[in-house]
């Protein structure tokens, strides 16, 4: 099959994010002027480069009331975030951050997890993370909506602190098995990653 116009697919739902998967979790937290703790779940998410350390995500579109995300506002505001990795354990807690609530709500409390500080930044990190990045803001690339009053947001942000678990790592390795890192499929699908293997490359 093939289809070049989105509403055109054919198929039950949307299939692009089915296909483009599976995509890590950056669980973001920030903080707004008045010191309001917010979190949220953001898939559309990676690394971009390790040297310095950086990484993307897309806070996109209108919220259902209309105006942007709470976390654009707030990197907007404060030039700060944290992007918390996400693991099985904490998929419900993680899915909780995600409702549409209100900019004065503490999303740290709705989603029952401890704001623990960080070294570097002022927004706090969540402490039952396996790892979190500090990060600082570096640039936003403004991308065309098919939503007629908004924009879609790419932020890239330069990590300036790392906060591991001591539980996931062993014999000065991340152990996957012990990570459980979590990610995003299409629909309401999700995968968490227990085996990895390893394959050299040709030069190797
Ligand atoms: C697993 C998961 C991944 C998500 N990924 C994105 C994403 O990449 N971009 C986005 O704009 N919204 C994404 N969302 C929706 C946001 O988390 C949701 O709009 C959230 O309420 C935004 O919170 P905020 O207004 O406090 O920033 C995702 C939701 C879930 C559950």
């Amino acid at each position: 099959m093939f289809y070049d116009d989105p509403k055109k697919h054919n198929l039950r739902h949307n299939p692009f994010k089915a296909l483009v998967a599976p995509r890590p979790i950056a669980w973001v937290s920030t903080i707004d002027g008045k010191g309001v703790l917010n979190l949220a779940p953001f898939s559309y998410f990676n690394a971009v480069a390790d040297s310095p350390p950086m990484v993307f995500f897309a806070p996109n579109g209108p919220r259902p009331k209309g105006g942007a995300k709470d976390t654009l506002n707030n990197i907007e505001e404060t030039n700060e975030f944290v992007v918390n990795l996400c693991s099985w354990e904490l998929r419900d807690a993680m899915n909780k951050s995600s409702a549409h609530v209100d900019a004065s709500v503490d999303e740290f409390a709705l989603a029952g997890v401890t704001p623990a500080d960080c070294v570097h930044v002022k927004v706090p990190r969540v402490k039952e993370a396996p790892a979190s990045l500090e990060c600082k803001f570096l640039t936003r690339i403004s991308m065309p909506s098919s939503n007629a009053t908004s924009r879609n947001t790419m932020i890239i942000g330069q990590v300036v602190g790392v906060h591991i678990d001591d539980r996931i790592v062993e014999d000065g390795m991340i152990n996957t098995a012990a990570y459980h890192p979590l990610a995003r499929h299409g629909y309401m699908d999700y995968s968490a990653t227990e085996k990895v293997f390893e394959m050299l490359r040709p030069e190797d």
